[in-house]
């Protein structure tokens, strides 16, 4: 028998150890993963050779994220989109075929119960922010419009943040809404300009993108979960392809696909048909949905 059998570890037989320990775990998916985990983590502690010091920083860090996590503040969620993991389990659990809309992040300021609205409502209910016309067509592969579509948004104010961010200074359910389209497939609503925001930044996530010498910043964006009989829900962002933070999202969430145009109107008749009062943004943009493949 050889000595990783017998149980005895060595540097170099560390991984064969604790794998075998596994051997009877209660299911094939969980041993596999944490023979994948155990080769890969081992490879990371051997490369790096961290002090005990080092290593102890690391375990109070991880204990302190822990300690931040509520039920109304989730800092591990933060550490994965920080980290590019959730991109990355994002990417693997949405890939579209040829033609459908990429999907992105959800984040943590999505509410199940935003109000259904009549189509070309203004969601913006603080009259605050430059406004903004939204507007285009929820379409199959084929190019054919989706009737009977469910479009929920949300976005940050013109300050960077959310209803919920700011109850009592911004009103309940503000830039938030729920459209149904019809027959041909359009949407259009009303709202306002968002603004890039930081991510929590005052706990261990923050303190670690500030050692790594990066910022906390997304960049301005609408939310989107998008829902159809017979199609793949899809959760997306469209992004301001001229935001400062636009190459340096701190949570990875942009993709080339997701930008959308942002055009300046300054067109006294067509705001007036809008109800606004002067210039106004406006932005067109289609979404594509891929039949479902259940
Ligand atoms: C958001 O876009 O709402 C968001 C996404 C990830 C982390 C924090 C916020
Ligand atoms: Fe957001």
């Amino acid at each position: 028998m050889e000595a990783h059998e017998k149980g005895f570890f060595t540097e170099a037989n560390s991984v064969e150890v604790v794998t075998g320990r596994n051997r009877n775990a209660s299911s094939e998916r969980l041993k596999a993963v944490m023979e994948v985990i155990t080769r890969k983590l081992h490879e990371a502690v051997k490369e790096i050779e961290p002090t005990q010091d080092e290593w102890f920083d690391a375990i109070l860090f991880l204990t302190r994220t822990g300690q931040l996590s509520t039920e109304w503040r989730q800092e591990f969620i933060l550490l994965s989109d920080v980290l590019g993991v959730s991109m990355l389990v994002d990417a693997i659990n949405n890939r579209k075929p040829s033609g459908a809309s990429e999907s992105t992040v959800l984040g943590p300021f999505h509410i199940a119960d935003a109000p259904e609205l009549p189509m070309g409502a203004n969601i913006c209910l603080d009259q605050k922010g430059e406004d903004m016309f939204i507007h285009g067509r929820i379409l199959d592969t084929e190019g054919k419009p989706i009737a009977n579509a469910v479009l929920d948004v949300w976005q940050a104010n013109d300050e960077g943040f959310y209803d919920v961010q700011q109850k009592g200074i911004q009103p309940d359910f503000n830039l938030r809404g729920v459209f149904r389209t019809g027959a041909d497939g359009r949407y259009w609503f009303r709202a306002v300009k968002p603004k890039f925001y930081p991510i929590p930044d005052d706990g261990t996530v923050g303190k670690l993108l500030h050692a790594l010498g990066r910022h906390p910043y997304r960049p301005a964006h609408l939310h989107y979960i998008l829902k159809a009989d017979g199609f793949e829900t899809l959760t997306t962002h469209i992004f301001d392809p001229d935001d400062p933070y636009i190459n340096s999202d701190a949570v990875f969430g942009v993709k080339e696909s997701l930008l959308a145009e942002f055009r300046r109107i300054d067109d006294p008749g067509r705001a007036e048909s809008l109800e606004f009062g002067g210039p106004f943004w406006e932005v067109e943009h289609d979404f594509v949905l891929a039949r479902d493949r259940k």
